[in-house]
């Protein structure tokens, strides 16, 4: 029986044995900061009364937090491609590897969609867009119908898909956590002296 285990259990940890690399790790957890922030902002911004004095202070935090979360994808993107996502642990269904990488697309294209609309719809629409108010990014040509279609993107379209993503995305940590009770969360942390990820 024991004998039967060992190699079991080799195997086991040989497949979950490989975690997101520091730099990989980093990138994730100062991007989903930064998307808990820039949202509870988006809340915030348009919330306030249209002649509050700190809209305007408001809009300009949530953009270019936006904008900076679109470098940080861009260098994530980059980096992934160099350093490959490690291989799912082969503990995993096959529609969880399923679910897990068709969602993990989906997290990526929002997370450059949603600065990318955000922009074109207040540049299109006349609006200066600065970084933290310390340069201008390059203005667009004012066009009220692009604007308002980013605007659908951003607002009518994106805003659901990123509330949605997120939560799927949370509870599939939940579920991993707490009732497959595998290594995923693992994966995403820095080792332990215990854990065998
Ligand atoms: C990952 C980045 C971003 C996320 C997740 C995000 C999210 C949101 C959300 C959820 C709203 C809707 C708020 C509501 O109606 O309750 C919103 C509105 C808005 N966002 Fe973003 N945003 C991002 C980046 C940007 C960027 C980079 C810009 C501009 C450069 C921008 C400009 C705006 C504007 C102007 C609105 C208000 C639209 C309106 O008046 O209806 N966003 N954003
Ligand atoms: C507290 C919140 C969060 C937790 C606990 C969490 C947890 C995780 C874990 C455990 C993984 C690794 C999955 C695997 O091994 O296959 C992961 C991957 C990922 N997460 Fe999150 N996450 C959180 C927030 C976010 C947010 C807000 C976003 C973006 C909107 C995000 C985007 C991603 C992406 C794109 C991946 C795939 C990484 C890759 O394969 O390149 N996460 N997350």
């Amino acid at each position: 029986m024991s004998m039967n285990l060992a190699p079991l259990s080799v195997a086991a940890v040989a497949a979950t044995g490989r975690r997101y690399n520091p730099t990989a790790q980093a990138l994730h957890w100062v991007s989903a900061l930064l998307m808990f922030i820039v949202i509870p902002l988006a809340w915030v911004m348009v919330a306030l009364p249209k002649d509050a004095a700190s809209r305007e202070t408001y809009y300009m935090l949530h953009k270019s937090v936006g904008l900076t979360i679109l470098v940080i994808v861009a260098v994530r993107l980059a980096w992934r491609a160099a350093h490959p996502a490690p291989p799912s642990p082969s503990s995993l269904a096959p529609w969880e590897h399923a679910a897990g990488r068709l969602s993990h697309w989906l997290l990526y294209l929002i997370l450059v969609g949603m600065p990318f609309s955000g922009y074109v719809m207040s540049a299109a629409g006349g609006h200066a867009v600065t970084f933290f108010g310390l340069f201008p990014l390059p203005g667009l040509p004012h066009n009220k119908a692009v604007s308002s279609d980013a605007h659908w993107v951003h607002v009518a379209i994106g805003q659901w898909a990123v509330y949605a993503l997120i939560v799927l995305h949370l509870l599939a940590t939940v579920w991993h956590v707490a009732v497959r009770r595998d290594a995923v969360l693992g994966r995403m942390l820095p080792p332990t002296e215990h854990d065998s990820v």
